[in-house]
């Protein structure tokens, strides 16, 4: 069988993470959360490519491309989750299975962070444990595209 791909997609301001508000992301960078998925990846035998853009559109373009090319995305939209029809609408529209992550419990802060676009277009979703929701949410991933249940 061929080596399952995944599309990990970061969304805007997630560039600045180790700098920005430290208090609610933590220190770690998005290379290191990419670093953690890498080695995630190559243990569980599955070939990642990570994209981050603090543009909708170019998310968007990024999960129209990936028809054809990966068998799985994980998503964590940033402040779009909130927003975004068109990124909900592009994830529905490919009908990759997608798994969505969050590194806040955005159910503990602000009630504007407790809607998700994405989460009706999703297997499940992820939220609350810093970098680990990503590594948690890749495993979760593969998992159900190994052995859907
Ligand atoms: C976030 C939560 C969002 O509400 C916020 O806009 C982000 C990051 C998270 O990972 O906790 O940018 O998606």
């Amino acid at each position: 069988m061929q080596e399952l791909s995944i599309l990990i997609l970061h969304g805007p301001n997630l560039n600045l993470l180790g700098k920005r508000e430290p208090g609610v992301y933590g220190t770690v960078t998005l290379d290191e959360i990419n670093q953690l998925l890498e080695r995630e990846a190559e243990a569980l035998q599955v070939k990642i490519s990570p994209f981050q853009s603090n543009h909708e559109g170019a998310l968007v373009d990024a999960i129209h491309a990936a028809m054809g090319q990966h068998q799985g995305l994980l998503i964590n939209a940033g402040a779009y989750t909130h927003t975004s029809v068109a990124i909900r609408d592009a994830i529905a529209a490919v009908a990759i299975p997608t798994v969505e992550v969050h590194l806040s419990n955005i159910y503990k802060r602000e009630e504007f962070r407790h809607h998700s676009y994405i989460a009706p277009v999703s297997i499940g979703q992820i939220s609350g444990f810093g970098a680990q929701s990503y590594w948690l949410g890749l495993i979760a991933l593969v998992n159900h595209l190994k052995k859907p249940v």
